[in-house]
């Protein structure tokens, strides 16, 4: 007799929220069992701020290639095999190929992935190839691959995965149902670091449709009488939960803080090293339609706060990913974000992707070489109890 796993036994987030998806009941789903990640309440960071705000952030890298990218990889490629597609695209910062190539292993497909050759972490780059992608390092960056990407499946029977594939967007906002499920409500702030800045589109996309699921009253109609007064001020809205969405850059690499693409896009935070936002529009509508902002930071304090979520609070996220709550921590300490407000911060990425920039960030911690004897590790402990 076959074995029957339980109905406990989770099978990602196809199979979860099906009925809120762009999917038929008999689409088989292409999964890794991505999506229900932890949402974990900052304790010893928060005090810092000397502030009264809750944070809480979204660890997105414990999904199963180590990025929300999954999320959006099981809708694009679900979609893909059941259009007929033998293969599949991207241009990647590294998450992206890494998600892609892991699925197509996963759905016996090919994957074509184009990444900045000596600008993406090694861990992403050892993932693609372990998953068997065909990996093209291009001389060029991120914007650049964009561009081919789109120009070869114009011509080419290849199905783009990047977040301009509508289904990625799909995906991802079910990080946006399982936040509101968890806490009980949306919380009052939302913040991301932004790339192409498609995950910010698609988790306000979440929170939208959760607040009209709802029946909340998120349009611009008069919702009192349904249109019949002569109403012509502000639009009313009787009620609406959804968060300020916050979106942040690295400010090398901050076009939506420059009003431009940026030519040269640089920062240490190689997933988020982007001139050229696909997610353009979107990502002005978003902030409109949810009073949020967009904010930029150096390097350096992205990188101080990577090292302050690891060693404060045990939750190692890779450097672009700890821009959400670098710049959180700025704005409440600022006023900028009130106090008594609830927020959640994605980290987007697993600290373990990135292992050359974390041996710098931490080469000041402890790490002793002594002899294998019971007199050197006892002097050790008591050194540094
Ligand atoms: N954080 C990480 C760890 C990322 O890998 C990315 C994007 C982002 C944030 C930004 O998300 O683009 O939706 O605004 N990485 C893409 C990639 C570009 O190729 O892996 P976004």
């Amino acid at each position: 007799m076959k074995f029957q796993a339980t109905p406990n036994h989770y099978t990602g987030l196809i199979d979860r929220y099906r009925s809120r998806l762009p999917l038929s009941a008999d689409t088989l789903a292409i999964s890794l069992g991505e999506g229900n990640t932890p949402l974990i309440r900052l304790s010893n960071l928060v005090k810092t701020t000397g502030k009264n705000v809750d944070i809480y952030v979204k660890y997105e890298g414990l999904n199963p290639t180590g990025s929300f990218k999954d999320r959006g990889m099981t809708m694009a490629v679900t979609k893909a095999v059941e259009a007929g597609s033998k293969a599949i695209i991207c241009a990647s910062t590294g998450n992206t190929s890494a998600a892609a190539a892991a699925y197509a292993a996963r759905a016996g497909i090919k994957a074509f992935v184009l990444i900045p050759e000596g600008k993406i972490a090694m861990g992403k780059l050892a993932q693609a190839m372990m998953y068997g992608a065909i990996t093209m390092q291009i001389r060029g960056n991120f914007d650049d691959g964009m561009q081919l990407v789109k120009d070869v499946a114009a011509k080419t029977n290849v199905t783009i995965v990047n977040s301009i594939n509508p289904y990625r967007l799909q995906g991802q906002k079910t990080a946006s149902f399982e936040i509101i499920e968890e806490l009980g409500r949306a919380p009052d702030y939302h913040a991301l670091p932004v790339g192409n800045a498609g995950n910010i589109t698609a988790h306000w996309i979440g929170y939208t449709e959760s607040a009209i699921q709802s029946g909340e009253h998120t349009t611009n109609a008069c919702s009192f009488c349904e249109g019949s007064c002569q109403f012509t001020g502000e639009p009313i809205i009787a009620k609406d939960s959804r968060p300020k969405m916050l979106g942040f850059q690295a400010d090398g690499s901050a076009p939506f803080m420059r009003g431009a693409p940026v030519k040269d896009p640089e920062t240490i935070a190689t997933a988020i090293r982007i001139g050229n936002p696909q997610s353009w529009s979107q990502a002005h509508e978003v902030m409109k339609e949810s009073g949020g902002w967009f904010g930029e930071l150096p390097d350096s304090e992205i990188l101080n706060t990577q090292l302050l979520l690891a060693s404060l609070e045990g939750v190692f996220c890779e450097p672009a990913s700890a821009a959400s709550v670098a710049g959180v921590l700025r704005d409440v300490k600022s006023g900028k974000i009130p106090e008594g407000s609830t927020i959640v911060c994605t980290l987007t990425g697993n600290g373990l992707k990135d292992p050359d920039t974390a041996m710098e960030l931490s080469k000041d911690a402890v790490r002793l070489t002594i002899d294998a004897t019971l007199d050197q590790v006892n002097q050790s402990i008591l050194n540094h109890l």
